[in-house]
């Protein structure tokens, strides 16, 4: 890579497992081409840690992170059911990665919706995923109750709360929809929206729009007529849910980026998963990962180079028309990414 030593940055690449290397050769053949200012170290994680030294999250892993606080991330498999717990889930934790940003913009124009543009921000330390899991044996049948018990704190609430506002108005945003389950789940999500009505009563009314919507209707919504929400802000697994959801409204898990951020740290990625059934052939779609990135230069205040990321990738579907077989195309994982890079190289 072409690096300036004067603007430098160092940042963890963790390239992941499945699909997770393809897309990542990708993303880096398109940053090269942007001469983007990251100087990689090197990790490995999730299935690749355990293949490599027997721990899905090794600690030269965290050191790495813990030094450079950036992150780019492929995929991580998780074993579904049993096994050693989520490693995406165990660095949230590690770094209070406590916003998850995922937005869901249509750049392929034609598909069923047209023109979104949506934000959501998924609460990423609390909720239903904090693991406080058990099963209660009765009858011989040691797994007779499955049990989980969900935290959210006020002092959660309110930083997730505060992050959905700010980056809201921060970006011209019209309006920040709270979506919640308090008619049911009264303690759990009764404290999420509580909060986020104390918040915006106290320091952003007047500033922008509020709604508040419970989850259910929010996912038969965003089906019939999505153009109705600009930024939303939800609890963890709500936030997972209907972030496929958003990410369906676009064309699929291979449009969709998202960043996870802390006070500590930040560590960008694509919303999908490792894909096994497509690992290896060299057909993913490595938007989602390049998108990524795109955030991830944008956060080190290079939005110049993030600009230019996004333009070409618009610019290699569209005009081109060079697409991965998800969005109809038949473009492998390598030639959508040489596409993209001599649209970079055109612009320069
Ligand atoms: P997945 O997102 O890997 O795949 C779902 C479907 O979408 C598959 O048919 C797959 O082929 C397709 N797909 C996903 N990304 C694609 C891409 N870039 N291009 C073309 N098609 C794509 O979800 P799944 O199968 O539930 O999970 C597989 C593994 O990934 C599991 O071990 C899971 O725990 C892990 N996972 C990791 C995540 C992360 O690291 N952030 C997020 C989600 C799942």
């Amino acid at each position: 890579m072409n690096q300036n030593r004067s603007t430098a940055i160092e940042a963890t690449l963790i390239p992941g497992d499945g699909i997770g290397p393809e897309i990542t050769d990708a993303t880096l053949s398109v940053l090269d081409a942007l001469e983007a200012p990251f100087v990689w170290d090197r990790q490995v994680a999730g299935a690749a840690g355990v293949a490599a030294c027997a721990d899905p999250l090794p600690p030269a892993c965290l050191d790495s992170i813990r030094r450079t606080r950036l992150a780019l991330k492929g995929p991580l498999e998780t074993p579904i059911g049993g096994g050693y717990r989520s490693s995406n889930v165990r660095l949230r934790e590690e770094f209070k990665l406590y916003a998850n940003l995922r937005p869901g913009k249509t750049i392929v124009p034609g598909g069923r919706y047209e023109n979104i543009d949506l934000v959501l921000v998924r609460e990423n330390n609390e909720g239903l995923y904090m693991g406080y899991e058990n099963f209660i044996p009765i009858d011989g049948d040691p797994r007779a109750v499955g049990m989980s018990t969900g935290i959210n704190t006020r002092q959660g609430c309110r930083r997730i709360c505060h992050f959905a506002f700010d980056y809201a108005i921060r970006k011209g945003r019209k309006k920040v929809t709270v979506v919640h389950k308090a008619n049911i789940m009264k303690a759990l999500t009764g404290i999420f929206l509580e909060t986020a009505r104390q918040i915006y009563e106290e320091h952003y009314r007047g500033k922008i729009g509020y709604e508040e919507i419970i989850v259910d209707a929010c996912a038969m919504k965003l089906v019939m007529n999505p153009w109705q929400f600009d930024v939303i802000v939800t609890t963890n697994l709500f936030g997972d849910i209907l972030s496929d959801e958003i990410a369906g409204l676009v064309g699929g898990l291979g449009m969709a980026p998202g960043a996870n951020i802390g006070e500590q740290a930040a560590i960008f990625e694509a919303v999908h998963g490792s894909a096994p059934d497509i690992a290896g052939k060299g057909i993913a779609n490595p938007i989602a990962l390049m998108l990524a990135s795109a955030m991830m230069l944008d956060h080190v205040g290079r939005v110049d180079l993030g600009d230019r990321l996004r333009t070409a990738i618009d610019l290699t579907l569209n005009q081109d028309g060079v697409k991965t077989g998800d969005l109809g195309g038949s473009a492998t994982t390598q030639e959508f990414a040489a596409a993209v890079r001599k649209r970079i190289l055109a612009a320069s």
